[in-house]
């Protein structure tokens, strides 16, 4: 069973490899005793244990692992939760109230309360023992019949890391054009601060982190990683404090934050995703890669389609008569789904004007995007469109009608960012409108795949809330409205694929992929940029959300076979455009879209191995193993000018050691163990990659 309950006082929550568990100290304080290993025995588990106060300036806080550090008594360490209460108390003081616990759904709730203030605390634990994942969310409450209780912050949770290590932190950074560069760096004494205060999860950082204490590498090592399921601002403390005790806080970023929860009215986090192992990065990303694929994706196993997406071939210059020679040529090559990008709706010819009328624009499609859609399914492709709800320009009668439906401050200038301002989708009059536009487009044009796309950052964040509540709700309020949009849109469309995008990777996160079926990492699409991109990308999240691109960039250094092979190690599609390529060039994406479509299934759901990093190697590769090691494919790239030949060696890592296997385009057919001690000789020059199949025999 996943989860124990020992006397109502300690718990036990365990997965295949971790275990993680809490308890109440004899003073009543709830504090995390183990996240680690799972043992043998239960017996064998730390118990709870108070400390006590060092000196007169460090209470016993400063090294009580407290599961939930609320704002209250002499406590330094990161709060969860701060309140203030009608009173102008700012501290909550949280006794233990009841405990529920249901084995059939692996579910946990501990209730504690303020009986002071009438405030509610719940702690939610959902165990997924298989995958080796633990979820943890809060929920609070006022139970306050009068008064209402002011939250100035509500993370979704805390984790002290055990021992008195010096913990390093593996994340992944970047800008816009230059996402998911991976960075490994100590934590110094003091506290390290990753967040977003965009508006969405932004392509500066990501909230899904690995700490370890020593050393790692792919394959072995210690580590944590925590993944925080929201889209919006966010924020993780890490703290080493001077008693050499580190923890980690994350939830929605506090910043300009503040929650006014009315009598009885409740507050639900989103939740946090976490795991342990001792077996290196590698088995945190097929941890996450599983988990994603398995728990939060709409269309976990339905293999994903080639596409062409016509945004680079022809940005706003979008219309009937090129589109449909588009979808010729890409139907001719294999593609499976043709994607309409910007510049098809209304008034719609630069980024200057037209978000917001969600309509097809007249000039360019006279009778609508039927025929369009007619054409593309008739040559046996999915149609797939476009669009940004969340978007407005002022030269667009949306705005005309409703300048005060966007995010301002009413005697601020409103500051433009690609010629747009925010819709506040906090207002249900907007979620009602694009609801509707969005749903008549489907249904009027047979849509399979919808590309959501955000393309600015925030500014003048402000809400006249008819309700009279906080406008600083905003943060959360308007991240909750994409959700609740989108939400009912796949319900009521629930054949449609999704794919996030925010200028190329501004929304990427374990929250997105409740409602994403894939991702558009980077609006650079040159492959030898990507090659980095994707690898931290892949940290966490699965290839077969992983959409990627043939373009013309980087055509000057890398061959058109070289840029397929990048892009064929996730969803693999076409952006360039196909009537400027030559007949060599069609035959050559003919060729590799047959060969993916061949292998796609071990690419999209198959175990990703990451063998070579490019960060330390010009020559990178890696590959994708099915679940029972029979089969395989491995992706070899060379960053290298030179263009004299030269051998390199690959060791596949992956393969059973005592069953025998053969590479495609080698004779020898060797055993697991032979071919993993001397490796797989691969000859390549500069600026080329090789694709290379292997069977079990
Ligand atoms: C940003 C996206 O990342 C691009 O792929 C493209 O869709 C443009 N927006 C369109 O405006």
């Amino acid at each position: 069973m996943p989860i124990f309950e020992i006397d109502g006082k300690l718990w036990l929550l365990e997965t295949k490899h971790q275990a993680y568990a809490i308890g109440f100290t004899e003073k009543g304080f709830l504090v995390n005793t183990y996240w680690g290993e799972r043992l043998d025995n239960i017996r064998n588990y730390p118990l709870p244990r108070d400390h006590f106060a060092s000196d007169s300036f460090d209470s016993e806080f400063e090294t009580l692992p407290e599961e939930f550090p609320v704002l209250n008594g002499m406590k330094f360490v990161e709060p969860c939760l701060i309140t203030r209460f009608f009173d102008g108390t700012r501290d909550l003081e949280l006794d233990f109230e009841k405990f529920e616990l249901d084995p059939q759904a692996n579910f946990l709730r501990i209730y504690l309360s303020d009986s002071v203030y009438h405030f509610r605390v719940v702690l939610n634990f959902r165990v997924y023992e298989h995958e080796d994942i633990i979820e943890k969310w809060i929920e609070i409450e006022n139970m306050d019949g009068v008064n209402d209780a002011i939250v100035k912050r509500i993370f979704s949770g805390n984790f002290c890391l055990g021992g008195e290590h010096d913990y390093r932190i593996i994340h992944t950074w970047g800008k816009w054009f230059n996402e998911m560069n991976i960075s490994d760096d100590s934590l110094i004494h003091g506290k390290v601060v990753l967040e977003s205060r965009r508006l969405t999860t932004s392509h500066h950082h990501n909230p899904s982190v690995i700490f370890y204490p020593n050393k790692i590498c792919e394959s072995h090592g210690e580590a944590y990683a925590i993944s925080l399921g929201w889209s919006g601002n966010w924020k993780l403390v890490a703290e080493k404090n001077s008693l050499e005790k580190t923890r980690v806080t994350v939830g929605i970023n506090d910043w300009d934050f503040e929650l006014v929860l009315k009598p009885q009215q409740t507050f639900q986090t989103p939740p946090i995703y976490f795991s342990w192992t001792d077996q290196g990065i590698r088995a945190i990303s097929h941890t996450f890669h599983n988990f994603i694929q398995s728990h939060l994706l709409p269309h976990p196993n339905k293999p994903r389609k080639v596409l062409y997406n016509s945004w680079e071939a022809t940005f706003f210059n979008v219309n009937l008569v090129e589109q449909k020679k588009l979808a010729e040529m890409a139907a001719g090559v294999g593609v499976e789904l043709f994607v309409v990008d910007d510049g098809w709706f209304h008034g719609r010819n630069s980024d200057q004007a037209g978000l917001g009328d969600w309509w097809p624009d007249a000039k360019k499609f006279p009778n609508g995007l039927q025929p369009l859609s007619d054409f593309v399914h008739q040559l046996g492709m999915d149609f797939g469109l476009w669009i940004e709800p969340e978007m407005v320009n002022p030269d667009s009668n949306l705005y005309r009608l409703h300048p005060d439906w966007v995010l301002h401050f009413d005697k601020r200038k409103q500051t433009l960012a690609r010629n747009q301002c925010i819709l506040n989708m906090a207002i249900p009059g907007v979620q009602e409108y694009l609801f509707e536009k969005i749903a008549s487009l489907i249904e009027d044009n047979d849509i399979q795949f919808i590309k959501w796309d955000m393309n600015r950052n925030v500014s003048e964040p402000g809400w006249d809330r008819e309700d009279g509540g906080s406008s600083c709700e905003i943060w959360v309020r308007y991240v909750e409205g994409v959700y609740s949009l989108w939400q009912r849109l796949a319900m009521a469309f629930p054949r449609v694929l999704w794919q996030t995008c925010s200028g190329g990777g501004g929304r990427i996160d374990t929250g997105i992929f409740r409602y994403a079926d894939q991702a558009w990492l980077s609006d650079n699409t040159d492959p030898l940029k990507r090659i980095f991109i994707q690898e931290g990308y892949s940290l966490f999240y699965p290839a077969l959300t992983m959409e990627s691109w043939v373009t013309e960039s980087g055509y000057e250094n890398t061959p058109l076979d070289f840029r397929f092979l990048v892009s064929m190690s996730g969803v693999l599609g076409i952006g360039s455009n196909l009537l400027h390529w030559s007949d060599t060039e069609m035959k050559i994406a003919k060729k590799w879209i047959h060969v993916y479509k061949e292998h796609r299934e071990i690419i999209q759901f198959g175990r990703q191995y990451r063998l070579i990093s490019p960060r330390e190697s010009e020559v990178s590769a890696i590959a994708y193993q099915n679940d029972d090691c029979s089969k395989g494919v491995l992706f070899v790239y060379n960053r290298k000018m030179e263009s004299e030949s030269q051998t390199v060696i690959i060791y596949p890592l992956m393969l059973e050691r005592n069953k025998v296997y053969q590479f495609d385009g080698l004779e020898n057919r060797q055993s697991g163990a032979d071919w993993m001690q001397n490796g797989v000789p691969l000859v390549l020059s500069g600026f080329s990659a090789l694709f290379v199949p292997y069977n079990m025999l």
